[in-house]
Parts: C-alpha cells; sequence; structure tokens
C-alpha cells in the first residue's frame, strides 16, 4: 500500500490547474445508459471512482472508450440488468444504475450498498422515489430487484434532498411516459451538470439547481458530447492549502461560484479570495480567525469540505466549532489530527477545535476520502515529517494531488510499497 510522505513549512505559490469533477462525471457516465447512441464525455478525472463506474458499465454490457480525460460510451446490443456485488461494495456510486436500467430495460437489479466508513447511507429515499414511478421493489439476499412495465411519471417529494437520489430519479423519469416531478430535489452543482447533459441527449428537464426538478418524459435518447463542470471539491481543498500554508495560489479551471458557502467562510477568517477570468486567487492570511461551521446540503457548507476547514482551524487561534448534519459519523479524521498535536473535543455530531500554535508530523491513517485531504493538509503546515498511510482513499478522488501540490513547492512525495 502507497504512503504519502510530506515535509511541512512551505508556503505554497504557484498555480494550479483543477481537473473534472468526480460527483459529476459518476453520473453522468451512468446516464450513457439510456441510450444506445454514442456519447463523449470531455473533463473527465483520472480517478479510481471513475475507472470503477466503468468496470461497472463494462459489466453490464456497454462499450467504455477512452484515454486521458476523454471517453466514449455506447450502450448498444444486449445489456445485463445487474450490476455485481464485488464492484457495488467498492463504490457506493454504482447504485446509481438502478435508474437508467430500470427506465431502459424495465429491471434492475442491484447488490445493496451496505454501510461505509462515513455512515449508514441507506438508499430508502431512491427506493420510495422509484416506487412512484411504478416500480416493484424487492429486496432478497442481500440485492434489490426493481422491475416495471413501464415507469410513469409522478410527482415525488423527498424526505431529505438526497443528492444520490436526485440523480437516480431524474435518470429514470428521462424516459418514463409523462410528467414527474420531484420536489425538495438536491440542489448540487453535479445534479444541474446531469440535467445539462440529459438535455444534450433530447431529455426535457428544467429546474435542476432549485428545489424542484421537472423531467417532461421521451420515448428515447440520441447521443452527444459533454464537457464536466470542474471538481468544487478539489479546488475548495486547494483554496485551503494556500491559506492553511499562508500561501499565494492561483487556480485554473475553477468555479467559484459553486463554492459560494466556503469562501465566505474562508473570507471571514481574513483569507482574501478573488475571481478573474475563470481562475480563482487564494492569498492566505497570517492572522486567521476561528469560525462556525455547520454542514449543509447546497448551497449550504458542504460535508465534503468539513474535514479540510477543521485541519486549517487547527492551527486558528480560538475555538472553532464544527457541527456535521449530513453523515453520523464523519469525524474521523479527528484522531488522526489528534495525534498531529490537534486540541479537539468531541460530542456527539459537534467538534470543537481550540487552536493550537502549530502541529506536529506524526505517522497518521487516512480513513477516508476527504478525511484524506485533511491530513495532507495538516502535513503541509506540521513541523517535521508526516507520513500518512492508506492513501488508496486520495486515489478515489483526488488526481494527482501530490504532484499538484508538489508544483505549488510542497515537500511530498508517494512512496509505493
Ligand atoms: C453525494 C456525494 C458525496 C457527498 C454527499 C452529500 C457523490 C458520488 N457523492 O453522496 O460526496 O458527501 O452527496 O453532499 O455524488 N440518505 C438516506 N437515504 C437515502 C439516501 C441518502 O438516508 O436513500 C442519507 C445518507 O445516509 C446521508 C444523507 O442522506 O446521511 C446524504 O446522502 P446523499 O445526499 O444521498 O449523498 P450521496 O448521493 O450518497
Amino acid at each position: 500500500m502507497d504512503k504519502m510522505i510530506i515535509n511541512g513549512g512551505k508556503k505554497l505559490k504557484g498555480e494550479v490547474t483543477i481537473s473534472g469533477s468526480k460527483n459529476a462525471t459518476l453520473p453522468i457516465q451512468v446516464a450513457t445508459l439510456l441510450t444506445d447512441a454514442e456519447c463523449t464525455l470531455l473533463n473527465v478525472p483520472l480517478l479510481r471512482d471513475i475507472n470503477t463506474m466503468n468496470d461497472v458499465l463494462k459489466a453490464i454490457g456497454m462499450n467504455v472508450k477512452g484515454k486521458k480525460d476523454n471517453f466514449a460510451y455506447q450502450a448498444k446490443g444486449t445489456l445485463k440488468n445487474m450490476a455485481p456485488y464485488d464492484l457495488v461494495k467498492t463504490m457506493r456510486a454504482s447504485v446509481l444504475v438502478v435508474g437508467p436500467l430500470l427506465a431502459r430495460l424495465g429491471e434492475a437489479k442491484v447488490a445493496l450498498p451496505g454501510g461505509c466508513a462515513i455512515g449508514l447511507r441507506p438508499i430508502n429515499i431512491h427506493l420510495d422515489g422509484f416506487k412512484k414511478l411504478g416500480a416493484k421493489v424487492e429486496i432478497r439476499k442481500g440485492y434489490v430487484t426493481l422491475k416495471a412495465k413501464k415507469l410513469v411519471g409522478n410527482r415525488i417529494t423527498l424526505d431529505f434532498p438526497s443528492v444520490g437520489a436526485t440523480e437516480n430519479l431524474m435518470m429514470a423519469a428521462v424516459l418514463a411516459e409523462g410528467r414527474t416531478v420531484i420536489d425538495n430535489a438536491a440542489r448540487e452543482p453535479e445534479i444541474v451538470d446531469l440535467a445539462d447533459f440529459l438535455n444534450t441527449l433530447g431529455a426535457q428537464v428544467t429546474g435542476a439547481g432549485t428545489g424542484m426538478i421537472t423531467v417532461k418524459g421521451v420515448k428515447e435518447l440520441g447521443g452527444g458530447t459533454h464537457a464536466v463542470i470542474p471538481d468544487r471539491i478539489e479546488t475548495g481543498t486547494f483554496m485551503v492549502a494556500s491559506a492553511i500554508t499562508g500561501g499565494d495560489i492561483r487556480i485554473k479551471n475553477a468555479r467559484l461560484d459553486h463554492l459560494t458557502a466556503l469562501a465566505e467562510k474562508l473570507k471571514s477568517t481574513g483569507v482574501e479570495i478573488e475571481e478573474q477570468d475563470g481562475t480563482i486567487l487564494v492569498d492566505g492570511s497570517p492572522k486567521i480567525k476561528p469560525v462556525e461551521v455547520e454542514t449543509m446540503p447546497y448551497p449550504g457548507f458542504p460535508t465534503d469540505m468539513q474535514a479540510q476547514m477543521m485541519s486549517l482551524m487547527c492551527i486558528t487561534p480560538g475555538t472553532s466549532i464544527f457541527k456535521e448534519t449530513i453523515f453520523e459519523n464523519r469525524f474521523m479524521h479527528v484522531g488522526e489530527l489528534q495525534r498531529m498535536g490537534a486540541d479537539i473535543v468531541l460530542k456527539g455530531n459537534i467538534a470543537f477545535v481550540n487552536g493550537v500554535k502549530s502541529l506536529s508530523g506524526a505517522q497518521v491513517m487516512a480513513t477516508d476520502l476527504r478525511a484524506s485531504a485533511a491530513l495532507i493538509l495538516a502535513g503541509l503546515v506540521a513541523k517535521g515529517e508526516t507520513e500518512i498511510s492508506r492513501i488508496y482513499h486520495l486515489d478515489r478522488g483526488y488526481e494527482q494531488i501530490e504532484t499538484k501540490l508538489a508544483k505549488l513547492g510542497a515537500k511530498i512525495k508517494r512512496i509505493k510499497e
């Protein structure tokens, strides 16, 4: 298993280019199942999760070709209605194939994704929505099977604005008969990107990005080409990297309008942020102030940035407060940050972070994707050497993070084992 070694204390300077969004690409990859015409995706990030989804689609019978950040997909010929357990268990987002398979084949069978490191993550909201569209749902021996001779549009009110459920239902509704309205829909930029892609193929989706999405079903979709939006969480992670090292970096191929809540928080701490022609300039301040953060569905503060923001607050004088409202168990980075000298007190879903003068390098372990990013950020500013093990989590969601950070002046290297 690879390790990352970081020697802290370097101010980051220079320019970094953000990759395409992982969380936008995954549902769009899956949405190519909805048509037998060829679809081309551009700005695809080279990540383990994206490869896993390609493997899921190949197992279903799709033709997937591509190199670098450019992939072509075609779902022609005989397709299987099933996503195998050995792939689904490695990536929860595989459950997104249910919507398109149900719409295209009238049947979908997927292994239940089960819990994951950051929480239980059930799929009840997805299943309730499919039932509203006319599907029969059966759960047996760890698999969920959905069947519908035809899907019929309906009004679906989500109990919670789940990102995955909104995407899954939107994809199914595209080929359903009549009109579907998804109320209390998730409003994340990745939902808007999926709707844009579906509309490129000939779908009729309106309202994406608001709490009410309307889908007018069509008989069939064609092909098309789509460039995926930049990854807002990778962008945010580099913004914090500049802030935590007191650096001065320019972030290219990024969308600040997708990161308003994070930018507002960083500005309130004293970090200077500006946008010029699609480039974000982040100038870390020597005097950062503590903050209160409560994670919320978009446009609130993203749960996927909570861990990274906490690393910054570990070395900020005063007490910062983090309330995690999206996932039950998303504080696994806390124990590892404490090993580096952080003063953090956990009470249920709230973390009180008392800023310390400095962190010190230590051997730590990555536990999930964003927790790994938090440890990298802490390592960038800690005194001495930090060794992070289990960094395969990082490769799920950050494209060449060590190469990008090294170009900005960080002392970071990957040790292959
Ligand atoms: C997506 C993102 C993930 C991000 C999360 C919240 C992808 C591939 N992943 O995950 O990075 O952290 O949004 O912004 O885009 N829930 C239920 N029942 C359901 C569905 C969800 O109880 O049927 C709960 C989950 O357990 C969780 C919360 O709702 O506590 C949010 O989940 P959801 O918005 O669905 O997140 P994902 O789509 O899994």
